[in-house]
C-alpha cells in the first residue's frame, strides 16, 4: 500500500455524482502534528511536490471551492498553472481551468483578487441572504457571478445550484477548515485528500484541517478507507487518500 515517490492524480476514479449534489472531494496539506497554518497561512506547509498534487486533483474538479477566509488570507483560484494538464481537460471536452467558487456570510470579501480579476476561470460567490445589498451590489460589479444562499445552512443549496444549475460533477474543496467543518457536519465529504508534511507547529488555537462543534463519538465517528499513502523520500512528505465509507 506504502509507495514511494508521488501518486497520480491525474485522472481519477472518482465514484459518479448523486443526483442531487456533486460528488466532493477536499484536499488539505497539514503539518505532522495536524496543524493547517503557520502564522496564519498555509504557505510554507507544503513542498512543489505537494502543490503539483494539487494542480492534478483540480484537473478532475468541474468547481474549486473555498470558504471566503480564505480568499481573505491568501486567494482562491482554480488554475492549473499547467498546459499538459489544461489540454487534457479540453480534451475531455472541458474548459482549461475548472469554475472557481467561494462561500461567504458577509460579502466582506477583497474584490480586487485573482478570483475577481482572472480572465482564466469562471468564478461563482455563494452568498448567505443575510449579506448586506451593498455588499451584493458591490460583488456584482465585478462581473462575477452571485449565487444567493440560505445563511442558516448555505451547504445543501450550495452544492445543489452546482449540481442542478452548473451540471458539475465533481467539486474539489480546498479548504479552510471552517468552510470543510460545514462540509464533515453534513456527512458530505466523500474522499479525503491529504498532505502530511515534516514540519510541527504547535499551538493550542492553531487551526486542524476541520473546524466543527460536532465531535464524533466512537460509536458515531465517520469511518475512511485509505485507497493510497505514497511517501517521498526528497520532500519528506506523505500523500493519503481516504474514501468515506457510508454507514
Ligand atoms: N493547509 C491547507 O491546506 C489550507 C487550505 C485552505 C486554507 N487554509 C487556511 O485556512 C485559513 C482559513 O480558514 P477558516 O476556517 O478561517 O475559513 P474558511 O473555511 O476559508 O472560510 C469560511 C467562511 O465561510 C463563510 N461562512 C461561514 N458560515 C457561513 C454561513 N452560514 N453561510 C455562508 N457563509 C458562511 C464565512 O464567510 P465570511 O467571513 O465572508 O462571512 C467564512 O469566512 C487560512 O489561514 C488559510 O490559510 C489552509
Amino acid at each position: 500500500m506504502v509507495d514511494s515517490a508521488k501518486p497520480n492524480y491525474v485522472s481519477l476514479d472518482l465514484a459518479d455524482a448523486p443526483a442531487d449534489r456533486p460528488f466532493v472531494y477536499t484536499n488539505m496539506v497539514m503539518s505532522a502534528d495536524g496543524k493547517v497554518v503557520i502564522e496564519g497561512t498555509e504557505r510554507g506547509l507544503g513542498s512543489p511536490v505537494d502543490q503539483q498534487l494539487m494542480r492534478e486533483l483540480r484537473t478532475n474538479a468541474d468547481v474549486v471551492l473555498n470558504g471566503a477566509n480564505t480568499l481573505r488570507k491568501t486567494g482562491s483560484s482554480s488554475r492549473l498553472k499547467d498546459s499538459r494538464l489544461e489540454s487534457l481537460r479540453i480534451s475531455r471536452g472541458q474548459p482549461p481551468n475548472p469554475i472557481a467558487a467561494v462561500l461567504s456570510s458577509s460579502g466582506d470579501i477583497p474584490l480586487d483578487r485573482l478570483f475577481f480579476t482572472s480572465d482564466q476561470f469562471r468564478a461563482i460567490v455563494y452568498l448567505g441572504d443575510t449579506a448586506s445589498s451593498e455588499r451584493v451590489a458591490a460583488i456584482l460589479a465585478t462581473g462575477r457571478e452571485l449565487v444567493e444562499v440560505p445563511a442558516t445552512n448555505p451547504v445543501p443549496a450550495m452544492f445543489r445550484h452546482m449540481r442542478e444549475t452548473l451540471g458539475a460533477q465533481r467539486v474539489l474543496v480546498e479548504g479552510g477548515p471552517t468552510l470543510n467543518g460545514m462540509i464533515f457536519d453534513q456527512e458530505l465529504i466523500d474522499e479525503y485528500f491529504i498532505t502530511i508534511a515534516p514540519r510541527l507547529v504547535g499551538g493550542d488555537e492553531t487551526m486542524t484541517a476541520i473546524r466543527s462543534d460536532r465531535v464524533s463519538t466512537a460509536a458515531l465517528v465517520q469511518q475512511l478507507k485509505l485507497i493510497s499513502a505514497v511517501t517521498n523520500p526528497e520532500t519528506g512528505e506523505m500523500y493519503l487518500r481516504y474514501r468515506r465509507i457510508n454507514s
